[in-house]
């Protein structure tokens, strides 16, 4: 098993130790850094790991790093680390949202093997959704050591182009908060309809979980699930039509294309 260090131990860095360890990485193998020494000594407690509040003895003998701290500080943290990497060419792993490859290999140097992800937030309870794209220095063992890292906080997918990350961003990165405000807007319409609060936010939360999990494991896709609940003259159907008329799918491809922008927007920023 290869030395891993997770720099930062926020909430994707403990989430991405958790899913470790649950999934047998070994703890002796593994090392948190975080400037919080409160926060290192409970994860220390909770899964047995090497902690330290400084990043460079940390990194010294990894042989992989992962950088989960916030975007806007990433360049220092980077830079700060970017002679010890050079050493030894370890596999960098990017958690950060609009960080690009060529960002990352210009602070840390050239020519070092780096993968860039973009998990979501359910990866904060092991139901995460990621995609991966890796730069020409990735060989394929690092590759897969990569995938099953990530693999730890749910499902993994590769892409083969970096710009599609800007996509991935748009769709699942923000896509959380769409489906807390399609959730948020149906609890409301349910207490309208005479419901009491707590009697549409669980039902609402029920159904998106039901459909979620119904469309994952179904061996139908989702446009037949859609027709199987909608009987012709029936209630459903009734719904869809307003849907319909509204231009759901529009509103749907407006919305990804507006995240997808700014995404484009950060990204440029942070190469700038
Ligand atoms: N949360 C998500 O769902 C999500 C989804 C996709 C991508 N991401 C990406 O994941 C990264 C982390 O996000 P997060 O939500 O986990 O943020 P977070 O909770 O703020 O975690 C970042 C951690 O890094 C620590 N840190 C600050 N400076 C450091 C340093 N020099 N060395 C080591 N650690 C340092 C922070 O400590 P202080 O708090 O003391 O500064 C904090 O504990 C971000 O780049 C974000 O874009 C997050």
């Amino acid at each position: 098993m290869k030395s891993l260090v997770i720099i930062g131990a926020g909430n994707m860095g403990a989430s991405l130790l958790g899913g470790l360890v649950s999934k047998h990485y070994d703890p002796m193998k593994i090392t948190i850094t975080d400037p919080s020494t409160d926060k290192l000594d409970q994860l220390q407690k909770q899964f047995n790991i090497q902690t330290t509040t400084n990043n460079e003895t940390a990194v010294k003998d990894a042989e992989i790093i992962i950088f989960a701290v916030k975007p806007h500080i990433f360049s220092k943290v980077a830079y700060e680390l970017a002679s010890l990497i050079q050493e030894r060419k370890p596999l960098v792993i990017s958690i950060a949202a609009g960080i690009t490859e060529s960002s990352i290999q210009h602070w840390l140097g050239g020519n070092i093997p780096i993968i860039r992800s973009m998990p979501n937030t359910p990866a904060l309870i092991g139901c995460g959704a990621t995609a991966l794209f890796a730069n020409q220095y990735v060989n394929q063992d690092q590759k897969q050591i990569a995938e099953s890292i990530l693999a730890a906080v749910g499902i993994t997918l590769w892409l083969d182009q970096e710009k599609l990350i800007d996509a991935v961003t748009a769709l699942s990165g923000s896509g959380p908060a769409y489906f807390f405000l399609i959730m948020e807007a149906l609890e409301q319409a349910g207490e309208t309809l005479g419901l009491s609060k707590e009697t549409a936010r669980l039902l609402t939360i029920q159904t998106a979980y039901g459909a979620a999990r119904l469309a994952l494991e179904s061996k139908k896709n989702t446009i037949e699930l859609r027709k199987a609940v909608t009987s012709p003259g029936g209630t459903t159907e009734q719904a869809i039509k307003v849907l319909e008329k509204a231009n759901i799918r529009e509103i749907m491809t407006n919305t990804l294309l507006a995240a997808r922008k700014r995404a484009e927007e950060l990204s440029k920023e942070s190469e700038s």
